[in-house]
């Protein structure tokens, strides 16, 4: 895998991700959207990849949001192709992404940059992040999923004083609202990424898949129904012989 706005790095069982374009604090272009995409797809069949991590290079930025350069003399009809094909191509790739991602937030993380973090499975915000949707500043709404993902995780009172204000919080206020699981000083960020993906790499990957697909489906009338389904699937699978085998035997799975 090569790309031009993207350094893909391994660790054990983890890929990080690094979105690389400092100089415009990572600010996501059709190019890099294309390139995260086309890499989610690749590390989705890399068997030995169970966890995937999200971040950004430079010490300044995870993603200060889409690339505005690109498209303010945008149209209306484009201006809803670029939302569409975002949110198909990689926030909800991101969202029903079968292995977890987790987004290691750097520095600021704003717009598109927060709407990323906010798609993926886990959040975890360095002591220097800074994160908004400042979209309003610009005329605009949040577009890759901000007014649907934002009120779910802090409540529409707090997601609509973020959006309308278009200010920034920090990292405490953001675990202490629910937006990030938890707040790591920053020299440490990654070191507790690939830690807590090592933790869950031990467990079944085909259960994670279909805990998420499950948990997903939260958001539909269908939830309940579909873990229901997913549990009656895991029946099937060698994980779960492994898994119970293993417990009545007392020794430790060993997960495919
Ligand atoms: N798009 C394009 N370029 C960006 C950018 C963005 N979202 N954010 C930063 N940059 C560029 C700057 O233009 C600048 O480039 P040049 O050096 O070539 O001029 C470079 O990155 C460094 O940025 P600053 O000089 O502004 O850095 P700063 O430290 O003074 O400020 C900042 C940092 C507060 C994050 C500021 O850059 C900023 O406000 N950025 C824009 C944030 C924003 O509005 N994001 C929302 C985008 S719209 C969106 O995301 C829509 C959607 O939902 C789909």
């Amino acid at each position: 895998m090569k790309f031009k706005h993207l350094k893909i790095t391994y660790q054990q069982h983890s890929a990080l991700v690094l979105i690389d374009r400092p100089k415009k604090l990572n600010a996501l272009h059709r190019e890099t959207l294309s390139e995260i995409s086309q890499a989610l797809e690749e590390l989705i069949q890399e068997h030995r990849v169970r966890v995937i991590l999200i971040s950004g290079a430079g010490d300044k930025a995870f993603v200060a949001g889409a690339d505005i350069a690109e498209f303010s003399d945008f149209n209306a009809a484009q201006g809803e192709e670029l939302s569409k094909s975002g949110h198909e191509m990689v926030f909800d790739a991101i969202a029903n992404c079968p292995k977890p991602i987790i987004a290691a937030i750097n520095g600021y993380a704003l717009g598109g940059g927060l709407e990323l973090a906010m798609a993926a499975h886990i959040r975890i915000a360095s002591d220097q992040a800074m994160m908004g949707l400042p979209e309003v500043s610009l005329g605009l709404i949040p577009g890759y999923g901000g007014t649907q993902r934002l009120p779910k995780l802090i409540g529409k009172g707090r997601a609509l004083e973020m959006i309308c204000t278009a200010g920034m919080i920090d990292a405490q206020k953001a675990a202490a609202w629910g937006l990030v699981n938890r707040v790591v000083p920053h020299a440490t960020l990654v070191e507790v990424c690939l830690n807590l993906a090592a933790k869950i790499a031990q467990n079944s990957s085909s259960a994670i898949a279909l805990a998420i697909d499950a948990v997903n489906a939260s958001d539909t009338p269908e939830g309940f129904a579909v873990e229901i389904e997913n549990f009656g699937r895991c029946f099937d699978t060698q994980d779960f012989t492994e898994g119970t085998q293993a417990f009545l035997h007392k020794k430790k799975p060993k997960f495919n």
